[in-house]
């Protein structure tokens, strides 16, 4: 699944810092198959060089508003028309005030009052300059006139200090981009995802689990958000992180995991249990239990959060997973019926490429009419892009 593929993304780069981690943002978004081409004012040049940037991009850099190309004669304006988004970042405060005013005095700001596609800039520097009214001010300014925000991150600055000011996680402007070439066709909506593991504990050091990365639930969190639904995503521990646009809640237990979900489910329209919740949790004590040659644990039922959304199910689209090692497409349609589901995606987690930990997932969806679709071997993302296309078709019925 490549929303970047052949998308020609113009980046224009300014006087900031931060110039040093653009190398990185061009690499990740021809990763997604995406075609770069960049434009560089005298100011950053005064960090990477042009060449860093031709020989990463493998196209010329553009730098200068009276240099003749004969690929693009008038430059400023045939660049933007080659574009399908131009990304300024960094952007320094001295370019989003020349912005604001509508200035055109080198090639990046002649480009920009020129361009007709979308642009996006992101802010670098200084938290005190970002605070600053007047950098405020001009950053309104670009919102009323079209441009997209996105607001810098907080974190260690170049001068010694933290705060807001640091370019965004190269990870966050790609998935903004990617974001915005996908519909919006669940905008509108409310969206909750559930992910990962939850964790038991039997005393203060030890727990009893399940398997689970969270991939395959932090992928659809990223898919609904970049298709215009609001998003929380509720998961338990995982070493990802949540996708730019993603609210989330972290929980570690089942009992936190059923309380955050129950708080939101009323003003939910579709809620999606891709979590591996403890089906067992062991009686908690306070100390840590001695070593011993044998230890009996004993286990009782958590209780059934995606039953008790059945239980209490109104407006709301409910869709289940089943993770299964045998009868699979058995298992999953009791599980629907028992849960009261709408939908449920049966995983069998013991085929080479799906269930847990991999970036790859091969499932089978069950409806509540009884139809059913095989699903081939897909990445995750993708399993995320048609379950969401699926449920998109079922909202559409509904209303
Ligand atoms: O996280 P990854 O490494 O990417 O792996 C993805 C996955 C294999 C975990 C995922 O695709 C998956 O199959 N998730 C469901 C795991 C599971 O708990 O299945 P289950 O058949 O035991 O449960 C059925 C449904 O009831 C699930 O939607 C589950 O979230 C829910 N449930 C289960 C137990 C419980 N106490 N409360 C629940 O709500």
């Amino acid at each position: 699944m490549q929303v970047l593929k052949n998308k020609h993304i113009l980046v224009g780069v300014t006087g900031s810092i931060a110039a040093y981690r653009i190398p990185d943002l061009i690499r990740s978004l021809q990763n997604k198959g995406a075609q770069v081409k960049a434009i560089m004012t005298k100011g950053a040049q005064a960090f990477i060089t042009p060449l860093t940037l031709s020989a990463l991009t493998r196209n010329q850099v553009y730098t200068d508003i009276f240099e003749f190309h004969s690929e693009y004669p008038i430059i400023h304006l045939n660049l933007t028309d080659w574009a399908d988004l131009f990304v300024i970042a960094p952007a320094s405060a001295d370019i989003i005030a020349k912005l604001a005013q509508g200035m055109a005095d080198d090639l990046l700001t002649s480009a920009a009052l020129g361009c007709p596609r979308p642009i996006l800039v992101c802010p670098a520097m200084n938290t005190r300059m970002y605070l600053n009214p007047a950098v405020q001010r001009n950053l309104n300014i670009l919102e009323k006139l079209g441009f997209h925000l996105m607001k810098p991150a907080t974190g260690n600055l170049a001068c010694g200090v933290q705060g807001q000011g640091r370019l965004p996680d190269i990870e966050d402007i790609t998935t903004w981009i990617e974001s915005f070439f996908f519909p919006k066709d669940l905008k509108g909506y409310k969206v909750l995802v559930t992910a990962g593991p939850t964790q038991e504990f039997l005393d203060p050091v030890r727990f009893i689990s399940n398997r689970s990365s969270g991939k395959m639930g932090f992928a659809i969190a990223k898919i609904a958000a970049a298709r215009g639904a609001k998003t929380i995503l509720i998961s338990g521990p995982t070493s990802l992180r949540p996708s730019y646009g993603v609210e989330f809640i972290p929980v570690v237990s089942c009992a936190e995991m059923k309380e955050a979900v129950l708080s939101l489910y009323e003003d939910v329209d579709v809620v999606i249990m891709a979590a591996a919740v403890a089906d067992f949790r062991p009686c908690y004590v306070s100390q840590k239990i001695k070593k011993t040659e044998r230890l009996n644990l004993e286990l009782e039922k958590t209780e059934d959060i995606l039953f008790v959304l059945g239980q209490r199910k109104r407006h709301q689209l409910l869709i289940g997973f089943a993770a299964e090692t045998k009868d699979l497409l058995k298992e999953a349609q009791r599980k629907l019926q028992q849960k009261n589901l709408d939908l449920i995606v049966a995983n069998d987690v013991i085929q080479p490429g799906a269930g847990f930990e991999s970036e790859t997932n091969k499932v089978s969806l069950i409806y509540r009419s009884g139809a059913r679709e095989n699903w081939p071997l897909m990445s995750k993302e993708a399993v995320a892009m048609r379950l969401i296309d699926r449920i998109k078709r079922i909202l559409c019925r509904i209303c």
